[in-house]
């Protein structure tokens, strides 16, 4: 009340001619403010280069290692009898001190799964990656009562069909199901917080809808179950949709780091790239009409069509296992939509350094406050397919060099890849750091805040 009347008079005031005075104060203030600020922020960052500093060889030795074992690391260190080394302190910084519950589950939710090695490997692998790396980072915690998040760990993507070599996931409902009702009956943290602060993943097509068509997708619906959760998923558009309607954090799809790497040892010594505008993939001429819709949305027929015998196009429909190959020789990579909008190509491109040319409209992309994807990427309207020849020719005589200079940033192609141990911006790392914005739903957090000061 007393603030509203003061501002109420500051604006009669300023009314009847008082505004430079208050605007002189606002401006001394603000003047003031800065100065304090920077006055802060430099004598932090003066004291915490200074602690980098002083940090014995043995611990600057492992910081070619991942940047979470570090910090753990340093806590055993004679250096941790400081109150806070520099490690802990930047790993507090970043993560808020975040502490992750993994439920152990029986083996048929999840590493059963693992006895076909395809299972680890495919693009919807992420469900895989992110439990291994999780069960290895100092994030994780064995103690579920001082856990700020219940990771559970269901592979649902690994159930192959001999029939088309496809994930079948109707068995993904019931699975996650099951796994609730274990997890709800035999440990309280289900139930006190009805799921809000548990996580799963969903890195098959249409995410936590769990059916690869969109129409059976949106009739089935998120499981009930599953609303009040955090879901980490492949699918994402700008738009609302009716499977992105949880909470979630956008990952991508999954490529093994191994691969890329090998590939960019066999790369073209001198980074030379002949292929101009690649694309291999499933190109219907004819596609057929699947209640309502056509596969790609016909983009792909389109570019099929007008494109395949040009002689800057290197368009592929069969299937070819070394195909990352083929995407480090080229400039640009053509990553249309399938049935979702998200395609694999998209991290391959970036980790290869092709251009990824993405037509999808309204697609979402991953870790967008990391990746800057306007800078290294081309976004192509799904309506102008037809006119790709133009418009690369047109980025080919203008910022081209631009975009693969950015393309070269390790920032983008670390943030996409999920290794095997968490490192420091790794895609799975990214998980955490947007895992660690959603503190709010942290029942440890909203009860200890309720007994204490949280210190600053
Ligand atoms: C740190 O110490 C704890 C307890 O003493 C131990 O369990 C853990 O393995 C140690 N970690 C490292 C990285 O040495
Ligand atoms: C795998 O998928 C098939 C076809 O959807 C299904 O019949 C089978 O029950 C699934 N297997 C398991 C173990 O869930
Ligand atoms: C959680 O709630 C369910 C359904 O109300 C109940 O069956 C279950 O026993 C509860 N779990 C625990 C650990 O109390
Ligand atoms: C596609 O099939 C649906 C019925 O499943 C029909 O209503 C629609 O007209 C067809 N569209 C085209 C372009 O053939
Ligand atoms: C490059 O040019 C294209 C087409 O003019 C434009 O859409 C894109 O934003 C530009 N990208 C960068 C990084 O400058």
């Amino acid at each position: 009340m007393v603030e509203l009347k003061r501002t109420t008079k500051m604006r009669l005031l300023n009314k009847h001619g008082k505004h430079d005075k208050s605007f002189c104060y606002r401006y001394f203030r603000w003047v003031l403010w800065v100065s304090l600020s920077l006055y802060f922020f430099s004598s932090y960052l003066i004291s915490s280069s200074s602690k980098t500093t002083s940090l014995p060889k043995t611990t600057v030795s492992v910081s070619k290692g991942s940047f979470l074992s570090r910090a753990l690391f340093e806590s055993n260190t004679t250096v941790s009898q400081q109150p806070r080394t520099n490690g802990i302190h930047l790993s507090r910084g970043l993560f808020n001190d975040l502490k992750v519950y993994i439920y152990e589950l029986p083996s048929r939710y999840n590493t059963d799964w693992l006895s076909n090695e395809r299972c680890s490997n495919h693009l919807f692998a992420a469900e895989v990656a992110i439990h291994k790396a999780l069960m290895g980072s100092d994030v994780r915690t064995l103690k579920p009562w001082e856990a700020d998040f219940f990771f559970v760990p269901v592979y649902v993507s690994c159930n192959f069909s001999t029939v088309n070599g496809f994930p079948s996931i109707g068995h993904a409902r019931p699975l996650l199901s099951s796994a609730m009702q274990l997890i709800s009956s035999e440990m309280p943290f289900w139930n006190r917080s009805g799921g809000s602060d548990h996580v799963f993943v969903a890195s098959h097509d249409y995410g936590a809808c769990f059916h690869a068509m969109e129409d059976v997708a949106i009739a089935d619906a998120i499981p009930a179950f599953l609303k009040q959760s955090i879901i980490l998923q492949t699918f994402g558009v700008s738009s609302r949709h009716p499977c992105q309607d949880v909470e979630n954090v956008l990952i991508p799809p999954y490529i093994s780091p191994e691969s890329v790497r090998s590939t960019l040892e066999t790369a073209p010594v001198n980074g030379e790239r002949d292929i101009w505008a690649f694309f291999r993939g499933k190109m219907e001429v004819h596609p057929k009409n699947i209640s309502g819709r056509f596969y790609s949305k016909r983009v792909r027929t389109v570019i099929w069509e007008k494109y395949n015998r040009h002689r800057k196009f290197y368009l592929r429909r069969h299937r070819f296992p070394g195909y990352q190959s083929e995407i480090v020789r080229s400039v640009f990579c053509l990553c249309p939509l399938g049935w979702a909008p998200w395609s694999p190509r998209l991290v391959e491109s970036v980790a290869l350094g092709c251009v990824p040319v993405i037509i999808a409209d309204g697609i979402r992309l991953p870790f967008s406050d990391v990746v800057r994807w306007p800078e290294i990427s081309l976004t192509v309207a799904e309506k102008d397919a037809g006119n790709l020849g133009k418009i690369l020719e047109h980025v080919a005589s203008t910022n081209l060099s631009i975009i693969q200079r950015n393309l070269w940033d390790p920032v983008n192609r670390r943030a996409l890849l999920f290794n095997r141990q968490i490192e420091e911006g790794d895609a799975t790392w990214q998980v955490l750091r947007e895992l660690s914005l959603k503190m709010e739903r942290s029942y440890r957090r909203r009860s200890s805040q309720i007994h204490s000061i949280p210190d600053s």
